[in-house]
């Protein structure tokens, strides 16, 4: 079925909780919802960067809801705390684990767990967070969580035998493994929702190939320097802006057509509408599941309430 990115349906009274929404992806995906009438909660590290992006959208957008709420996904008390803030809410209709490292570091680096930086942003945390709010959601049927996968999922893999590349770190392993995983996370989620009846549905997306060159300008929240822009745009015939790669979660929030399990991503791959597209034969492996969800569980620290 068509979507039009242009005449989303009403949001009002609907509230989305994105990770990682100061900026990127995350920032337009909380601007484009919040145009549509949800009340946006933007959970974000930095307090400065979230206040701007908050600021922000109520400049451009009249009338938005939109609050800030602190979240570091590597960091466990803060993860907690937003999960405790998750449960305070009236009411959550949807969640979009959109917090990542995109441009994961040279060398292997862990956050204070001990575990590896970019799968411990890209997925552990948003594990933590999803087992300790999931009551919140499932206080609203039908609500959904929203899983950013990526392209690279069809280039990586996950290392069973070396989940957290203590032997064989490179930055490229450490994302495509990560995002391989996280699109496991997502549909393991969804068949495990359904196995115990929930009416929450767990939807996987991928935004393409977005740049911040391609994206429009915006103090505090995108100013890509003049050279970053002159690269990106040279790239325009297979890139988009991020605005355009939000596209793709928001339809995942608000299409009442979309279903748990669903994979969403630009008609053209790396870029276009957003449409169904066909996800890894890994990524849907219940195989693939069924291990990778007892290591989520160990390396995160917090059992998932759902067998
Ligand atoms: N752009 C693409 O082409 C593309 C393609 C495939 C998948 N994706 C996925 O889409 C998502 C967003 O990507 P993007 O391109 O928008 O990236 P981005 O512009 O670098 O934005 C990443 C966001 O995540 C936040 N973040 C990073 N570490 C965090 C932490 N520990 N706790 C909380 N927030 C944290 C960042 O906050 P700070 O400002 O504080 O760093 C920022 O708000 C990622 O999951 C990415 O893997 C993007």
């Amino acid at each position: 079925m068509g979507w039009d990115v242009t005449a989303l349906p009403d949001a009002r009274g609907r509230t989305v909780v994105v990770t990682g929404a100061n900026a990127g992806v995350g920032y337009w995906t909380s601007e484009q919802l919040a145009r549509a009438g949800a009340h946006v909660v933007l959970a974000c590290r930095d307090p400065e960067r979230a206040e701007a992006a908050v600021s922000t959208i109520r400049r451009r957008v009249p009338r938005a809801t939109v609050e800030a709420m602190p979240l570091d996904v590597t960091d466990r008390r803060s993860i907690d705390a937003a999960a405790d803030a998750l449960l305070a809410q009236d009411r959550v209709d949807a969640l979009v684990l959109n917090a990542g490292i995109v441009h994961p570091p040279r060398e292997r680096r862990t956050d204070e767990e001990g575990n590896e930086l970019v799968l411990s942003t890209n997925v552990l945390g948003h594990f933590r967070l999803v087992a300790r709010a999931l009551p919140a959601l499932e206080r609203m049927p039908g609500s959904r969580i929203v899983t950013l996968g990526s392209l690279a999922s069809r280039l990586g893999r996950v290392r069973l035998d070396d989940l957290q590349l203590k032997d064989s770190y490179t930055s490229w392993r450490a994302y495509s493994g990560s995002k391989v995983a996280a699109q496991v996370f997502g549909f393991e989620l969804d068949r495990r929702l359904r196995a115990a009846g929930s009416t929450v549905q767990s939807v996987v997306v991928h935004p393409g190939y977005s740049t911040s060159g391609r994206t429009p300008g915006i103090r505090g929240v995108n100013q890509p320097s003049r050279a970053k822009r002159f690269v990106d745009n040279l790239q325009a015939a297979w890139t988009q802006g991020k605005d355009d790669g939000a596209h793709v979660p928001v339809r995942a929030v608000l299409d009442p057509a979309v279903a748990g399990g669903d994979y969403l991503g630009p008609a053209a791959w790396t870029k276009g509408a957003p449409v169904h597209t066909p996800a890894t034969r890994a990524s849907r492996s219940p195989r693939l599941g069924a291990a990778l969800w007892p290591l989520f569980e160990q390396a995160s620290g917090q059992p998932f309430p759902l067998p």
